[in-house]
């Protein structure tokens, strides 16, 4: 009996994770599939991943965090989509620009950016500008989805770069 009903939670929980999957994918395709944004696959990120493949995994922690929370998800995955938009290979930009602070200018380089292909709301550019925080020191998000994404890119950011390839 209880084999069986566990059997049938673990059905049921397929079921929601296959629905999630599916909708998520309809609330970012807009942006995944656009040319400047499919751009990051170019770029080395974490370990073996790129930079797209990185913002997908945030994207997708953050749908489903936000989603379960009953948070703003759709915001919140868009966002995910766009925060690491800048465009370039971190490991070689210092030496190349002389810009030694890409972990704290890399936000609101890639708002911008992302301001010129989509229009943003104030969660998706509180996401952005602030998932950095605590490395942006006194520039802390100031959503809830926001302060999410402070723990999926770290936490995608970790399973990425101990990932074998
Ligand atoms: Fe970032
Ligand atoms: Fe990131």
């Amino acid at each position: 009996m209880i084999y069986q009903l566990r059997t049938k939670a673990a059905k049921r929980l397929k079921a929601i994770r296959q629905g999630w999957k599916e909708d998520f994918y309809r609330e970012i395709r807009d942006i995944a599939e656009h040319p400047v944004v499919l751009r990051m696959k170019r770029y080395p990120h974490h370990g073996s991943t790129n930079c797209y493949q990185h913002c997908i995994n945030v994207a997708y922690y953050n749908y489903q965090w936000c989603r379960f929370f009953h948070l703003d998800a759709r915001s919140a995955a868009r966002a995910g989509m766009l925060h690491d938009l800048f465009l370039y290979d971190w490991h070689t930009h210092a030496r190349k620009t002389g810009d030694h602070f890409h972990g704290m200018t890399h936000p609101g380089c890639a708002c911008r950016n992302a301001k010129k292909l989509f229009r943003l709301n104030r969660v998706e550019e509180d996401v952005i500008l602030h998932h950095m925080w605590p490395v942006t020191l006194l520039s802390l998000p100031r959503t809830r989805e926001g302060w999410i994404t402070t723990i999926t890119d770290k936490y995608c950011g970790a399973c990425e770069t101990s990932r074998r390839k």
